[in-house]
């Protein structure tokens, strides 16, 4: 759902291409629209042409929908390696992103197949977490050491429903999972090892500069 604050901003700045519109069509006519919102691919897309980013790692790949914005983005030799383990999943993602000589869908549980992709194309310039929020905290640990000092880790739902800041637990989401994103946030908020933001979207994304 966008209210007219929202619409302004992405009609302007957030125009999906013919490929964004099919993916996303894709996903809601198989599985739950649980991908990002075009303000939010937009924002991933900023971030790419700002840092200088060529090498990226997306964690949840659904159907490649936040996958399109991030590698229409990258640099002609640029690459994106994007996780994911569902089956049905890896089909839609496959149908969006199969054709692309700039993406790789790396099939299998993220938790097994970063440190293997790590040691053969890392370190990497940008990290985007967005999968199984109770192995967050796992893949920061992991994002920490295979990424450069300048780069970028992005997450998103850090806000987690509002269940980070909120006194009562919302609904669907547990106190355990709850606090391991309290963790990953305030983690994220060590000035001394990153400079870095939640930005309140409707989920919550953060983003960090890797200062070590
Ligand atoms: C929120 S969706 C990703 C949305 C996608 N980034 C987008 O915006 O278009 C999270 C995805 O992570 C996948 N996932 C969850 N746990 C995972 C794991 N341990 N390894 C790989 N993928 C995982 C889920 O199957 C799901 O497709």
């Amino acid at each position: 759902m966008t209210d007219l604050k929202t619409d302004y901003i992405q009609n302007l700045h957030a125009v999906e291409t013919p490929d964004m519109i099919a993916a996303r069509k894709r996903i809601h006519d198989n599985d739950f629209p649980i991908h990002v919102t075009p303000m939010d691919g937009r924002i991933l897309q900023v971030l790419v042409r700002m840092a200088d980013i060529k090498t990226c790692v997306e964690i949840g790949t659904l159907g490649g929908y936040s996958s399109l914005w991030i590698a229409d983005a990258l640099p002609e030799d640029g690459h994106l390696y994007t996780c994911e383990h569902d089956e049905k999943r890896l089909k839609l993602a496959e149908a969006t992103l199969g054709s692309r000589q700039n993406t790789t869908i790396v099939k299998g549980d993220a938790n097994e197949t970063l440190p293997a992709l790590a040691e053969q194309h890392g370190p990497f310039d940008m990290i985007f977490i967005d999968a199984d929020k109770i192995s967050y905290l796992n893949y920061l640990d992991w994002a920490e050491k295979n990424i450069r000092k300048g780069g970028l880790i992005v997450a998103d739902d850090t806000l987690l429903k509002g269940s980070v800041y909120m006194h009562e637990l919302p609904y669907r989401v547990r106190a355990s999972t709850r606090d391991q994103l309290k963790e990953f946030n305030i983690r994220l908020a060590d000035t001394k090892k990153y400079d870095s933001i939640i930005i309140p979207t409707v989920a919550g994304l953060s983003i960090a500069v890797k200062r070590f």
